[in-house]
């Protein structure tokens, strides 16, 4: 089968690998229709994570279900189902509790949580950049799609990750109606942050990049664009409650956060919230933060190539903020979030700047690395659908 195979830094191919196939009687096997390609990815991508040349990125996969093994009990053959980014077993400690982002079953280390498909120190699962994709414990995993899942994958898609991760950035944050909510980063995390909070009824919501087409696109939903190359957005924000800040924020950057310049500085955008967020609201980080970042010593210091962040800790103290971090457990978000989108009440696909073949991912890979104008996410099609 094809497959987007990662070959070292900014380096990816579309080649033929082994076929994904059962492997374990709870499996299943789907032909994947659509699959994305993530900031996650690109972490990968720029080879400033762990990920070793030869796996298969892909991590946010819709498609068709071809096969399932003799223990499979609910997902028939021929339906279409979207797949958690988090790869869980459904019956550990972790996943008994809800936190299917760190199951133990399914993660080889035994001192680390949590697996994902095609993705650094996350399993050794390979990804849905790819014409198949090999599902374990497919009746947890897997969330089948209503009559409407063919016409809409553009939509259903994002319920793999960013729409329930950006959903749950907000709950960290503690999103309420009514609420004066600020989001760092326009990326597709960031703006279904935005699109979450606006869903659950916040009052004002400003989102912060200095990327212009991406605040477009945040404006375009309904949110207030602060481009922090021209203004400080704890400045904009405190002017416009008070002197108070925002109720609460979501960080949906991560490690490489930079400056207008490209300079990189780990704490950039957790610093700004600590700032922009007012004394006791909550923060929710989903950026991304690594405690090993191979390429960071360059980029950064010395200090943040081991994962130490300096941020405003005494601040943050002081004002009596609380953090929640760490990847989305998507399960417990995916559900609901696929019935507001078949309800006609949510459409996430609005996101979606590309749709291509998966022949042209090394291309798509190149333009989303370089946020070049307009790409704001990709989406692939390995059924030569586009
Ligand atoms: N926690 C999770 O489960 C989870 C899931 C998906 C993605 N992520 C992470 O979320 C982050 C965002 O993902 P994405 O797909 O939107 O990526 P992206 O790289 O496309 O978007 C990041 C955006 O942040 C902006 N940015 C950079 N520095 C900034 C700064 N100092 N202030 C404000 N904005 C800044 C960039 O211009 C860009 O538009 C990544 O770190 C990704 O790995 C986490
Ligand atoms: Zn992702
Ligand atoms: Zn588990």
């Amino acid at each position: 089968m094809k497959a987007a195979v990662y070959e070292g830094p900014r380096n990816v191919t579309v080649k033929d690998v082994p076929d994904a196939k059962i492997e374990h009687p709870c499996d299943i096997l789907v032909r994947i229709t659509t699959t994305n390609i993530c900031g996650s990815d690109l972490h990968m991508y720029e080879g400033r994570t762990s990920f070793q040349a030869g796996r298969t990125f892909g991590h946010e996969n819709l498609g068709q279900v071809i096969e399932v093994g003799p223990a499979v009990r609910k997902v028939q053959v021929g339906e279409y189902v979207v797949l958690p980014f988090n790869i869980a077993c459904g019956f550990c400690k972790n996943c008994e509790r809800g936190l299917t982002n760190y199951c133990l079953t399914m993660q080889p280390e035994p001192d680390m949580a949590g697996a994902a498909f095609g993705f650094a120190d996350m399993g050794p699962y390979q990804g849905g950049q790819a014409e198949f994709l090999r599902v374990p414990y497919g009746d947890f995993n897997a969330l089948r799609l209503g009559e409407d899942g063919v016409e809409r994958q553009n939509d259903y898609v994002m319920l793999a990750d960013i729409f329930p991760t950006g959903y749950h950035a907000t709950e960290m944050a503690e999103v309420k109606p009514g609420d004066q909510t600020v989001v760092f980063g326009a990326g597709p995390v960031g703006l279904m942050a935005a699109y979450s909070a606006l869903l659950k009824g916040a009052g004002r919501v400003w989102v912060v990049d200095h990327q212009p087409d991406r605040l477009r696109v945040a404006e375009s939903i309904g949110a207030l664009p602060i481009n922090c190359a021209e203004q400080d957005p704890a400045e904009v924000v405190k002017e416009a409650t008070l002197g108070l800040g925002a109720d609460n924020g979501c960080e949906c950057v991560g490690y490489q956060a930079h400056d207008a310049g490209g300079h990189e500085d780990a704490s950039l955008a957790l610093n700004g919230l600590i700032d922009t967020v007012r004394f006791t609201g909550s923060i929710g980080v989903v950026g991304v933060f690594i405690p090993e970042d191979p390429g960071g010593a360059e980029a950064q210091n010395e200090m943040e190539a081991h994962g130490k962040v300096p941020i405003d800790y005494g601040l943050m103290w002081f004002k009596g903020q609380r953090m929640g971090t760490g990847q989305a457990p998507v399960k417990r978000y995916n559900r609901g979030l696929r019935d507001l989108i078949a309800g006609g009440r949510a459409e996430p696909g609005f996101v979606v700047s590309h749709e291509l073949d998966l022949d042209r991912a090394p291309n798509a890979y190149e333009h989303f690395d370089a946020r070049d104008d307009g790409w704001t996410k990709v989406v692939l099609h390995p059924d030569g659908s586009h």
